[in-house]
């Protein structure tokens, strides 16, 4: 900003000229021609200059510094205190707060400060000073000085607002959704916007480093078949077709490999039609990469090294678990922790008691074994003290999960009991509690069924136990890699292989030859990102043979006149040299909400739908007239109420 001239004084020949930053510095200049020309021109000039800007500063910017300054701020009215004749006014702009004061003195400021409310826009001028002793707020970066009112302007009035923007109150989401223009001006959300920012701006930085390409993709593009439900666009020009919204940009990433662009990534927007949860939305951002020539280590380590680096720097006061990264395979995150996402800030571990129950009186349990099922437990240290509603609540957390129900032994100074202690030889529950190393004051619970739901529901008790008994520190960063997912799952209401990830994945070279025999035991290059219990992001390597990616159409029943129609433009792409290719996609709404310990993915995005998928500050979805809805050649058949 440099030495704006802020007031002049002609005394004898000589101008004096004070800038509007330091008073003391006073520059003299003789003034031998024509001082009143000299004079005219500056006030005429440079004072315009500075009466035309509407602040010098912004409100997070004076420090005991700027002592005895002349500045200018402006921004919104956020807390107004009335004193012993004097009113003081916190401004807050988009940076911070400072407090200005009104003194009776000077009778025209004062009218203004007086006349402030909440969120009114103000524009003043004044003089920093200190505040007195005792008077400082170390928590504020403006928290030694105030600024003297010598001049005010309102800018601009404001309605009482919805609710309190300088307090971090509970509100109705809705509310706050309605009113989100007010809602973002609160300290907690403006501040995961400005980060939200800082996040993504690193890794555009990142990757251009490391020579990423960042290319569009188109938004109106043709069905991608990624599991979820789409967005539809009608064509006016070709009546009954429709364009849909992207999921992401998958198989076009993967063009942009072919079209020999080696290393691509994008900020992209995605859109699903699902249904929501804390973590989802139905528009979402993914920082979208694919590289050609690699294989899954070299997209894992530029994705590892930018988290850790990004963690690191922008999140210094947490604690990094796991550095390098730990890595399981599926099978073992599923078979130990019960979650292809799991948390791992803490240990407990499942124990597999399917040999040891095998034959024992519990039908339950030898059933399930039986039956090609497995019995797994869970030890919960201090778990003895759970009352019987706590179990109850576990047990439903567990049924949710698909189980039939949440076995459990206490072990207490009298030694096991309860739930299904009485079920069992000494000789058996002596090596339950040898395999659980179960000792006085834990809980262990079984599940028993088929491998996919003893574990899945066992999973989720876990991670149930760690919130109650508070084993996780919410300062740490526990970043994990899962490989080798399945290539495939069976999908009971379709009665069909379904693919796990997406078709295009590459089943791991060694397992090939399970695809004809065993397709549900094949593996895939796929692997996920996962930070303290939540999936940040997924990639695969990708098929570029032909053959093999017919092969895996075939598994998943897509006739070649399906496939020709849904992927044509792919498949005869790899007809003209696809070299081999690989990515991932990371949530970006997931890694912000986690980095900025938010409980749900709303709280960072600026404008985010609820949980209905309606914006309800642009009141959307909405009716279209009915001539717009004629053009795109569509009647519309409302549901029966
Ligand atoms: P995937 O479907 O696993 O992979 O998505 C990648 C990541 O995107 C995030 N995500 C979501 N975030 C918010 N709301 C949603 N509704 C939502 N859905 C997904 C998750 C997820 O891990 N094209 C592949 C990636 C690839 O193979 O390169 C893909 O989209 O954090
Ligand atoms: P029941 O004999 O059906 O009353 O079950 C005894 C206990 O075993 C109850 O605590 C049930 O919740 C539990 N239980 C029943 N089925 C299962 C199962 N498949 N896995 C784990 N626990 C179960």
């Amino acid at each position: 900003m440099g030495s704006v001239v802020h007031d002049i004084e002609v005394k004898g020949s000589v101008l004096f000229y004070r800038t509007l930053f330091d008073v003391s510095e006073l520059i003299q200049s003789v003034v031998s021609i024509d001082q009143k020309f000299i004079y005219n021109y500056i006030q005429l000039v440079l004072i315009k200059n500075v009466t035309k800007m509407y602040r010098t500063h912004t409100c997070n910017e004076l420090t005991k510094k700027s002592d005895g300054e002349i500045v200018k701020l402006a921004g919104w009215v956020h807390r107004r205190r009335d004193h012993g004749g004097l009113i003081f006014i916190d401004l807050r702009d988009g940076y911070g707060l400072t407090q200005i004061v009104f003194d009776p003195d000077n009778s025209n400021a004062f009218e203004i400060g007086d006349k402030c409310r909440s969120e009114f826009v103000l524009e003043i001028e004044g003089k920093v000073r200190l505040r007195p002793d005792g008077q400082t707020n170390e928590n504020l970066e403006t928290g030694a000085i105030e600024v003297l009112v010598e001049k005010a302007i309102i800018l601009n009035e404001a309605k009482t607002p919805p609710f309190e923007v300088d307090q971090d109150k509970e509100v109705s989401e809705e509310l706050r959704m309605k009113f989100r223009y007010v809602d973002l001006r609160r300290e907690r959300l403006h501040k995961n916007i400005v980060n939200r920012h800082k996040i993504f701006s690193f890794m555009r930085r990142y990757l251009d480093d490391q020579k990423f390409l960042d290319i569009e993709t188109p938004m109106m593009i043709k069905g991608t078949p990624e599991g979820s439900r789409e967005y539809i666009v009608p064509s006016r020009l070709f009546p009954g077709h429709f364009y849909v919204l992207p999921q992401s940009p998958q198989q076009l990433k993967q063009l942009l490999m072919i079209s020999s662009f080696d290393k691509y990534y994008q900020m992209a927007r995605c859109f699903r039609d699902e249904d929501l949860r804390g973590d989802r939305q139905p528009e979402f951002t993914q920082l979208d990469i694919e590289m050609a020539f690699v294989h899954e280590d070299d997209v894992m380590e530029v994705t590892e090294k930018l988290m850790t680096d990004l963690s690191k720097e922008l999140y210094s006061d947490r604690k990094m678990m796991n550095e390098p990264f730990r890595r399981i395979t599926w099978h073992d995150a599923m078979n130990t922790y019960g979650s292809d996402k799991p948390d791992l800030r803490f240990e407990m571990k499942f124990v597999d008691l399917s040999e040891v129950l095998a034959t024992c009186d519990f039908k339950v349990f030898s059933g399930t074994i039986k039956s090609g099922g497995i019995v797994k437990a869970l030890r919960v240290k201090g778990g003895a003290e759970f009352t019987r509603k706590e179990i109850d609540e576990l047990e439903e957390t567990a049924k949710t999960y698909g189980a039939k129900g949440l076995a459990y032994i206490k072990f207490t100074k009298d030694g096991p009991e309860g739930g299904i202690a009485k079920f069992f030889k000494e000789d058996e529950m002596a090596r339950i509690k040898e395999h659980t190393k179960a000792t006085e004051g834990d809980i262990i619970f079984f599940a028993a069924d088929k491998f996919q739901v003893a574990c899945e529901s066992l999973g989720q008790v876990r991670l149930a136990c760690g919130h109650k008994l508070n084993l996780i520190d919410e300062n740490v960063l526990c970043y994990l890699w899962v490989t080798n997912f399945p290539m495939f799952h069976y999908n009971e209401q379709e009665q069909q292989l379904s693919a796990e990830h997406h078709p295009f994945t590459h089943p791991l070279e060694e397992d090939l030859e399970k695809l004809d025999t065993n397709p549900e035991e094949v593996r895939a290059y796929a692997y996920d990102l996962v930070l303290n219990g939540v999936e940040l992001g997924g990639g695969s390597i990708r098929i570029h043979e032909p053959k093999l990616q017919s092969k895996i159409f075939e598994l998943l029943k897509i006739s070649k006149e399906d496939a020709d129609k849904r992927f044509g433009h792919l498949l005869r792409a790899f007809e003209y040299g696809a070299p081999p290719h690989g990515g991932i996609a990371l949530g970006m709404d997931r890694v912000v909400m986690i980095l900025e310990k938010e409980p749900n993915i709303r709280e960072v995005i600026a404008f985010p739908k609820d949980q209905r998928a309606r914006d309800l500050m642009l009141d959307a979805p909405s009716v279209m007239p009915a001539e717009v809805i004629g053009e795109m050649h569509i009647d519309v058949r409302m549901p029966k109420q």
